[in-house]
């Protein structure tokens, strides 16, 4: 049978499969747990033991990130005994990079037989209830660029990562998000903890008062610019998936308000509550 040709964006499986042998024949970990540190909460990766490090510009086809906040390396190692890989440092598609380009490294964590991605975040709250510093457990998403057609799925199917129609209504793991409500208990961090449904929007404004509005109504409660795409891209390798949102800066809804959403506020934030969720994605990847 003739094979027909891909007429849309490259599925890259070679160019990530490159990636993942070079990788893998740098170092003898074998990680089954892939960390993604959100804005200003890269030093996750810092607790890392054994640590291996690869600046993202040393290594082939990978791309490299552009945004203050965020240091740009794969940080192999071990927490509690327990083998992973971090990214310190994602990509974000304001920064220009396509959605392939912005799961490109979930792919090659699969290609590394990473089993179970834990995506963290920062992100502002538009549910009335939470508060700046709380860790929101990802319930569920909405892709708001999905619905304009921004997928990093779109283009051809390739089988060997997933199948071509993806069901996404159990993207983010029960057990795992059991598992962190009940290690959050354990680590004292349970009176800032929320479960709750993330929104993913372009970026880079922040949103308008009549935006925030609407994704309240959306039913989303919390809103950021990244998670979905890896999200989406990890699912569709057959990952697990455990997303954790820290509450930045609550989402301005009221036109009488002086507040002003601003990266440097979202910076300030995760620095205070940097050791809890340290702490917590620490005792969680023991358990998993
Ligand atoms: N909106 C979008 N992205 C964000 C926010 C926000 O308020 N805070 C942190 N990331």
């Amino acid at each position: 049978m003739e094979v027909q040709p891909c007429l849309s964006a490259p599925c890259r499986y070679d160019d990530c499969k490159e990636t993942a042998d070079w990788l893998l024949a740098r170092t003898k970990q074998r990680p089954k747990v892939a960390i993604i540190c959100g804005s200003g909460l890269g030093g996750l990766a810092d607790l890392v033991e054994d640590k291996i490090v690869f600046p993202y510009k040393d290594i082939p086809r990978f791309p490299t990130s552009t945004v203050e906040g965020h240091a740009g390396q794969l940080v192999f190692g071990k927490l509690q005994d327990r083998e992973c890989v971090c990214m310190q440092g994602r990509f974000h598609y304001y920064e220009g990079y396509s959605l392939h380009t912005v799961t490109y490294p979930v792919r090659v964590f699969f290609l590394l037989g990473v089993e179970t991605l834990i995506v963290t975040n920062a992100a502002g709250g538009l549910n009335g209830n939470y508060n700046v510093g709380d860790v929101m457990v990802i319930k569920d998403h909405i892709n708001l660029p999905g619905f304009c057609g921004q997928s990093p799925l779109v283009g051809c199917n390739d089988d060997r990562f997933g199948v071509r129609f993806l069901c996404m209504s159990d993207a983010y793991d029960r057990n795992l998000r059991a598992l962190a409500i009940q290690t959050a208990h354990e680590q004292k961090c349970g009176s800032f903890l929320r479960e709750g449904v993330y929104c993913m929007v372009c970026g880079p404004t922040y949103e308008t008062i009549a935006e925030c509005n609407l994704l309240q109504k959306l039913g989303a409660d919390a809103v950021g610019m990244s998670t979905v795409p890896e999200v989406v891209a990890a699912r569709h390798c057959g990952m697990r998936v455990l997303g954790l949102s820290l509450i930045t800066n609550k989402a301005v809804t009221d036109y009488e308000s002086n507040e002003k959403a601003n990266h440097e506020e979202v910076l300030a934030t995760t620095r205070l509550r940097t050791q809890e969720l340290q702490r917590l994605v620490r005792h969680l990847v023991k358990k998993i």
